[in-house]
């Protein structure tokens, strides 16, 4: 039944590409101030978009907001057709790579328990994996080229070693959309250049769209069909060549001096 909405929702239409994901005048307060206001943008299917801006910009929030893990005080998301609160019944549907992954590094968990987390909404909780839960696993190993490796503990791979085994994670579902946060952050250049093959790779078999948040605009510029960039509001959305070339950039940018000593914070904290 609740399979039928995602199903229906990419049925539905004239065949042109759906609006994925639509956000629409999203604001989101933490603490005492808005640290996102007024973001408004669409995603169309199979759309890889770039989300840039500074440190403390609002990016993950804006992912986290999407995925329902934080309620925004004003506004509208729409992702998949659901609202976050209809969502939170369909997350099988998006991968998600978190920007921080907490994990012990001693704690003995393998590669495999890591990919097989991942599952745990389509298994339910206090069951078992079946058959067909294992193979979906093992197949996104392979996918991501770390067969073989299923048994060794996460903390014993290296860095980009673990950015394949999250996203293995992240594809281990019925994924359509793959919200990617800071995904290639500390790879060296080999790394990042294998990484992306990999991903765009898989965007193209699985016909994925991709949020990807990134402060490295060079990727952005080879990879990306749409980038935006905000810094607590939006202030560019465009192709990577309209985003990257345009005079707003810089504003943006110098906007992080005025957020940090706390002016225009929106949110009467000034
Ligand atoms: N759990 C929280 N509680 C209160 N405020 C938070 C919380 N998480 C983030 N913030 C604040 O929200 C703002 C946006 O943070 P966010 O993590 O979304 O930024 P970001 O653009 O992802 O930055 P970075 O590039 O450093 O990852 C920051 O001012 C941050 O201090
Ligand atoms: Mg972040």
């Amino acid at each position: 039944m609740r399979e039928c909405r995602v199903k229906d929702f990419f049925a539905a239409g004239n065949g042109s590409p759906r609006l994925v994901i639509d956000v629409e005048d999203l604001w989101v307060r933490r603490d005492s101030h808005y640290v996102l206001e007024g973001i408004t943008f669409s995603l169309r299917e199979g759309t890889f978009l770039g989300v840039i801006g500074p440190n403390g910009a609002g990016k993950t929030t804006l992912v986290k907001a999407m995925l329902g893990l934080i309620k925004p005080s004003r506004g509208r998301i729409t992702v998949l057709g659901m609202s976050p609160g209809e969502l939170k019944h369909e997350l099988h549907h998006i991968g998600y790579m978190p920007q921080q992954v907490l994990f012990d590094p001693y704690f003995p968990v393998s590669v495999y328990d890591v990919v097989m987390m991942g599952r745990t909404c389509c298994i339910g909780t206090f069951r078992l994996p079946r058959r067909g839960d294992r193979e979906v696993v093992q197949e996104s190993i392979a996918a991501v080229g770390l067969q073989g490796m299923e048994g060794k503990p996460i903390g014993e791979l290296s860095g980009g070693q673990q950015k394949r085994a999250f996203l293995a994670r992240a594809i281990c579902l019925e994924t359509s959309i793959l919200l990617l946060d800071e995904p290639t952050a500390g790879l060296d250049m080999d790394s990042q250049e294998n990484f992306m093959d990999l991903l765009m790779r898989l965007k193209e078999e699985k016909g994925l769209t991709v949020v990807f948040v990134s402060h490295d605009v060079n990727i952005l510029a080879r990879f990306a069909d749409e980038m935006v960039c905000i810094n607590r509001t939006m202030h560019l959305h465009g192709r990577p060549r309209e985003v990257l070339g345009s005079e707003r950039l810089k504003e943006a940018y110098r906007c992080e001096f005025d957020f940090l000593a706390g002016k225009g914070t929106g949110g009467g904290e000034a």
